[in-house]
């Protein structure tokens, strides 16, 4: 249950919106594995919304399961999957019995592809029923997935996988996300769905949209799920405006996020202006006018830099339900980053030693991305100077229309012959980062080359995650996420 802190007690905010509570606080769900179901657990049991990242869940789930699974709670949730051949075909696959040796690549999964292959759509819908299956275990609080619209090819299967163990929120930003309600009204039927995807060249009578039928898990005709609620996460008021309007595409509620967000910003609107150390420049055109938000009648949550009792209270002074926080959880011990980089993070922020960069290249979305300037990590040049341009997981690749009538697909941070030769622009290619991989390093499960060693981590954190962390653990100590829970929730009372 939603601790009453805010001044509305937990059963009337219950019973205003439905049946679940609604919270004050949301963790933000932070990909890859960053905000895993050890964080998003945790926050739930605390009384808040705790999410879970559905991010390239499938290969989480892969990696997890080679290193060997420790205290088997993967394998234990997968057997509550209700298709119990397809929970075997994926143990048997990847788990290894014990851990990987230091130094062995992990095996390959499939990539997203629009027509993925059996084994992609199994992966990523156990996955995602994993994460949430766990989060919500021994205790009845609610628990979020959050996806990216941008990655679109393995959304639906994500979505039903996290639907299939009782998800209750779905969040989802970085696009326009005025498709997602609709499919959770099929999904929640168990009904076959579809998304459309985007495709760069295709031709207006090319139907390029991606399928997705519940019977490919569930063969009968199981009871419906619960429909989770939806709720968009926008930069623009515009963007708000548009999706409250439409009939289609209605969120229960906004993320209203602010580009000093970790993770992917909104670009600025307009030309693109560069400050002197080559970041983006905001200006008052970025600042969403919460006015218009408030006008909407949604309910909604500020996010990015949002992380202080004092800013949950100036959210909530405008209006808002609550906050979304971020980067404190991300640096907390529950969260999926790696133990040491996190460590390391800490100090270096404490001791002003550490830069965020707004980096207007790094992500092959074409949005720009925070990236934390750590030695040994992709914010230092000579760690990125030595990894050679490769793509084999493939989730922010492109889908693009080939003469022919077929879809290819290329990344801007793939090699940039490759690139070049499917039609991609050399310059689009400059300065791109493989997030796929430095992600999922960052979240202690680098793939390792042979012969050229592992795969280099990018940490991406807010700009203002020093404030929350100098009051948390001034010493740079290691805390939980119930701490930051506690410390930002002191500011709903009285
Ligand atoms: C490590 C990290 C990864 C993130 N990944 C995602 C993501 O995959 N999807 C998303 O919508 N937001 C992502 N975010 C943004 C958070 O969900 C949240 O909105 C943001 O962190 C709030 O601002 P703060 O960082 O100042 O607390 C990420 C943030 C961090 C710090």
């Amino acid at each position: 249950m939603i601790a009453s802190t805010d001044g509305v007690s937990a059963t009337e905010s219950a019973t205003a919106a439905g049946t679940q509570a609604v919270p004050t606080l949301v963790q933000g769900g932070m990909g890859v594995a960053v905000s895993g179901w050890r964080l998003a657990r945790a926050v739930s049991l605390s009384g808040q919304l705790g999410v879970i990242s559905g991010t390239a869940i499938g290969v989480v789930l892969a990696r997890r399961l080679q290193d060997g699974d420790p205290g088997g709670h993967l394998r234990r949730a997968l057997a509550r999957f209700p298709n119990r051949a397809v929970a075997e075909r994926i143990v048997e696959r990847y788990f290894r019995g014990e851990p990987r040796r230091p130094g062995t690549p992990y095996r390959a999964v499939p990539v997203p592809r629009w027509r993925p292959s059996r084994l992609f759509t199994e992966l990523t819908v156990a996955a995602s029923f994993v994460e949430v299956l766990l989060a919500k275990e021994g205790h009845d609080g609610s628990v979020g997935i959050n996806l990216l619209e941008k990655i679109q090819m393995p959304t639906l299967a994500a979505l039903y996988g996290a639907m299939l163990a009782g998800v209750d929120w779905v969040l989802v930003g970085a696009g326009i996300p005025v498709h997602i309600p609709a499919v959770l009204d099929d999904l929640a039927r168990h009904r076959p769905c579809s998304l459309p995807l985007t495709v760069s060249g295709a031709q207006p009578t090319d139907d390029f949209r991606m399928h997705f039928d519940p019977r490919l898990i569930i063969n009968e005709r199981p009871a419906p799920l619960e429909r989770p609620r939806f709720l968009a996460i926008i930069s623009s008021h515009v963007l708000a405006s548009h999706l409250a309007r439409s009939e289609e595409g209605r969120p229960w509620g906004f993320v209203v996020e602010d580009p000093v967000a970790g993770g992917h910003n909104a670009p600025p609107r307009g030309r693109l202006t560069l400050s002197d150390s080559g970041e983006p420049v905001y200006g008052p055109r970025d600042a969403v006018d919460l006015e218009v938000l408030r006008e909407l009648g949604l309910p909604f949550w500020l996010a990015g830099g949002y992380g202080s009792p004092a800013k949950l209270r100036e959210a909530r002074a405008q209006g808002a339900r609550g906050v979304q926080v971020g980067s404190a959880f991300a640096l907390c011990e529950e969260s999926g980053l790696d133990a040491e980089l996190k460590d390391a993070a800490r100090r270096e922020i404490l001791a002003a030693r550490m830069r965020i960069r707004t980096d207007p290249l790094a992500s092959p979305t074409g949005y720009p991305f925070k990236v934390a300037q750590l030695a040994g990590t992709a914010g230092d040049p000579a760690a990125v100077a030595l990894r050679r341009r490769r793509c084999d997981l493939g989730y922010l690749t492109s889908p693009y229309r080939r003469e022919d009538g077929t879809l290819g697909y290329r990344c801007a941070a793939e090699p940039v012959e490759d690139y070049i030769a499917k039609g991609g622009e050399e310059s689009g290619a400059d300065g791109r980062m493989c997030l796929c991989n430095g992600l999922l390093a960052a979240a202690g499960m680098p793939q390792v080359r042979p012969g050229l060693g592992a795969e280099v981590p990018i940490l991406t954190l807010g700009d203002e995650v020093g404030e929350a962390l100098g009051a948390i653990a001034p010493d740079a100590g290691r805390y939980q996420a119930r701490d930051v829970v506690d410390y930002i929730m002191s500011g709903a009372v009285g």
